[in-house]
């Protein structure tokens, strides 16, 4: 009696859930974050046809999804299809809680620098201003960078009218609690991604390709921001894998792929005398090849502040240039920035678990200011080798304080 009661119970329970999973998925038919509302850039006049431009269906579709009273809503980019974007600001703040934006196909860039004739030239796609943002898919976000970098100032300074601002593909602006993930980014005409002054934000498994020559393309930048966690993440680029500029608190950076590119570096801090206050920042398990810069601090002579509580572990380094490097005076243009008696405070940076090999003859170097010294500097546990046999690897340190042990090339700090 009892067990047959029982499973009546358990049976009514069974269809009562089905009948609530069918009435769901009738009322939110196209969605794929469970209860979401759903709006698909088609039902908003998209052409998706890589010609026509679909800005302006994309901020309609975004508009009436941030507007939406259900408690998370959704903008549906469909897969197998090429969305044309001129630029275009999404802006927040959203009714929902959350808010998905789920990309699965392709978003390309108008290409032609001309476009951007009259309008701001440092971003294509941004987002601004949202809170519980989460943007996935496997789609790809392709900047079509080429003829941004064909008149980038930096590879032709000669030329008439060379540019030295070129759109980032994707920014996120003043966004609170919000993500990305699965993403595939390629040939952005500058940074792919920009986080700036963001509280709380991740970035998961993405994966973004430039060639190592194209000026500027830094993979991931940080600016302003608070409780960033960068994971599992493969980068190729022709400037720094991630960056991280001043103000920036709380970073962890886990489980990176880079190169080609410049590397992991903190900075440039301090330019136009900028007081940098960046501070908790833990890099581990990555692995660089080929790459002109590894675990890198760089500020400016002319800026203030400070950079400490740093941790570089566990990373591996295949033919890299500067492994491990802090340069005080760094200077965009070589040899045109004197020391000064100001500069970037460095202490508390540790080093730990490094191997790997070095394309330079100078495996580690830390080259601090005199006036303001790197103190606090822990090293330990580092084999670098020359990527070139035969060859030997010294480091370098001045005005660096700390404690070392176990370090080869070694000794180095005072
Ligand atoms: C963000 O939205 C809030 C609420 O509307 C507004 O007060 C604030 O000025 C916005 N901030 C930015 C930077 O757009
Ligand atoms: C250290 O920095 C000074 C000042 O910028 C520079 O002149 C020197 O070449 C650097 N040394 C090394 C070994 O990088």
């Amino acid at each position: 009696m009892c067990s047959s009661n029982t499973s009546y119970t358990m049976k009514t329970l069974v269809l009562l859930f089905i009948l609530i999973g069918l009435t769901d998925s009738r009322i939110y038919s196209a969605s794929i974050f469970g209860n979401a509302e759903s709006f698909n850039v088609l039902d908003y006049g998209a052409a998706a046809d890589g010609i026509t431009d679909d800005s302006q269906a994309l901020l309609n579709a975004w508009n009436a999804a941030c507007s939406s009273s259900a408690g998370s809503a959704e903008v549906v980019i469909p897969p197998n299809m090429i969305f044309f974007l001129s630029p275009v600001i999404l802006r927040g703040p959203c009714n929902s809680e959350n808010i998905y934006f789920v990309i699965s196909g392709t978003l390309v860039s108008p290409g032609s620098p001309s476009t951007w004739t009259g309008q701001d030239s440092s971003q294509w796609l941004a987002f601004r201003n949202v809170t519980g943002l989460i943007v996935d898919g496997s789609g790809t976000i392709d900047g079509q960078g080429q003829r941004w970098w064909d008149q980038s100032c930096r590879y032709h300074p000669e030329m008439d009218g060379c540019t030295r601002l070129a759109p980032t593909a994707l920014k996120f602006i003043f966004c609170t609690q919000s993500s990305i993930s699965n993403m595939y980014f390629a040939n952005s005409a500058q940074t792919h991604i920009l986080i700036e002054r963001c509280n709380g934000f991740k970035v998961d498994n993405v994966m973004i390709q430039s060639p190592g020559n194209s000026p500027n393309t830094d993979g991931i930048h940080i600016q302003a921001s608070q409780y960033v966690d960068i994971t599992n993440s493969k980068i190729s680029s022709g400037d720094d894998c991630i960056s991280i500029g001043d103000y920036s608190s709380n970073v962890q950076i886990y489980n990176i792929q880079c190169g080609p590119g410049h590397g992991i570096s903190i900075g440039s801090l301090g330019k136009h005398g900028n007081s940098a206050q960046v501070e908790n920042i833990h890099v581990s398990n990555a692995f660089f090849h080929g790459t002109t810069n590894g675990a890198r601090i760089k500020t400016w002579q002319v800026g203030r502040g400070y950079v400490r509580d740093v941790i570089f572990e566990n990373l591996e380094f295949n033919s890299v240039k500067n492994p491990i490097i802090i340069d005080q005076n760094y200077c965009d243009v070589r040899g045109a920035c004197k020391e000064m008696v100001t500069g970037v405070q460095v202490s508390n940076v540790v080093y730990q678990n490094i191997v790997g090999t070095s394309s330079s003859d100078i495996a580690i170097n830390l080259n601090c200011s005199i006036s303001v010294p790197c103190t606090d500097i822990t090293m330990q546990f580092i084999q670098l080798t020359p990527a070139t046999s035969g060859r030997k690897v010294k480091a370098y340190c001045r005005n660096a304080n700390g404690q070392e042990y176990g370090i080869e090339p070694g000794p180095c700090l005072s």
